[in-house]
């Protein structure tokens, strides 16, 4: 993980805008919410599952920083008064609590907006399909039927009377859509035939939902130090997830269920594989 987000750093450093000119304060917020550390669990993702395709890094960590700039946006709106209201993100002051609401907004944007800057720049890959492939499917994770839709389901959960499969659902959209490009992205820069991209995708789903249950926990029963943001949040705002339906035991149980059927989505790859095989373990025991 650490080569991962060391090198999507550096690139991530080479492809945002410098906060030069009137307009700088965009920029450098953007660069504030990006440079916050953050476990780049994402860049991960695509990195692992590019080399399985024999996909140069130079290509596939262009990939990952576009992928970290929108889930960094994302988290950025998440945090808006308008949104969970939270002070605390990345074990620092919230984008908007450092600068104001207005620039938080448009770093947002302008972190959304350059993702698609990146995958559409020719060094990301030399065949202008593949470059459109990606676009395509980093609009569909991210849009209303993929992070957004799962967004809009979180917030009018509390009124909503979600049952199981609505939650699964939301979770799917809100966290799931995104790793599931990650991975697709992988077998899209090899060029791999659907059969692998639909593998990857089967792992990054399992992989996504015992990922967002292990979020919870962690809002259950962590404590702002060690997560890096403000916990307890999810019962106290009503909010619909794994744990408020099965209780703490039934949802480690699921996450463990999850992370077990992740990694066995994986089993034709050799040991190339490995490093996202033991991704999903990882989850079980984090803090943070
Ligand atoms: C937090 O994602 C938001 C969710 C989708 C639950 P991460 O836990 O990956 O956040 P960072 O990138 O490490 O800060
Ligand atoms: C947000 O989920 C997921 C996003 C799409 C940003 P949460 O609201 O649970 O994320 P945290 O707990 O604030 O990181
Ligand atoms: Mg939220
Ligand atoms: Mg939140
Ligand atoms: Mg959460």
């Amino acid at each position: 993980m650490v080569e991962a987000a060391g090198a999507v750093e550096r690139t991530l450093e080479a492809v945002l805008p410098r906060p030069v000119g009137h307009h700088g304060r965009v920029p450098e917020a953007m660069r504030y919410a990006i440079f916050a550390g953050g476990k780049r669990l994402r860049p991960f993702l695509v990195l692992h599952s590019a080399r399985l395709f024999g996909v140069p890094d130079a290509q596939s960590l262009r990939a990952a920083a576009a992928i970290e700039a929108l889930h960094t946006y994302s988290l950025v709106h998440d945090d808006l008064p308008a949104m969970d209201d939270d002070d605390l993100r990345r074990g620092r002051p919230t984008t908007h609590r450092k600068f104001d609401e207005a620039t938080a907004i448009l770093a947002g944007d302008a972190l959304l907006t350059v993702a698609f800057e990146i995958l559409a720049g020719r060094e990301t890959h030399p065949d202008a399909e593949v470059r459109c492939a990606l676009s395509l499917a980093l609009a569909r994770a991210g849009g209303s039927d993929g992070m957004i839709g799962g967004q809009m389901m979180d917030i009018v959960a509390p009124t909503a009377g979600y049952g199981m499969d609505e939650v699964v659902q939301l979770q799917r959209m809100k966290t799931g859509a995104l790793f599931e490009f990650c991975c697709e992205a992988g077998a899209l820069l090899g060029q791999a035939g659907p059969e692998h991209q639909a593998r990857l995708r089967g792992f990054a789903r399992d992989f996504g939902l015992a990922f967002q249950i292990s979020d919870d926990i962690i809002d259950a029963t962590g404590t702002a130090e060690s997560a890096g943001k403000a916990v307890g949040k999810d019962q106290d705002m009503g909010k619909a997830t794994l744990i408020s339906l099965h209780g703490l035991e039934g949802a480690r149980a699921e996450a463990r269920r999850l992370a077990h059927q992740a990694a066995a989505a994986l089993d034709i790859y050799g040991p190339e594989a490995d490093d996202l095989r033991q991704l999903p373990f990882y989850l079980l025991d984090r803090e943070s």
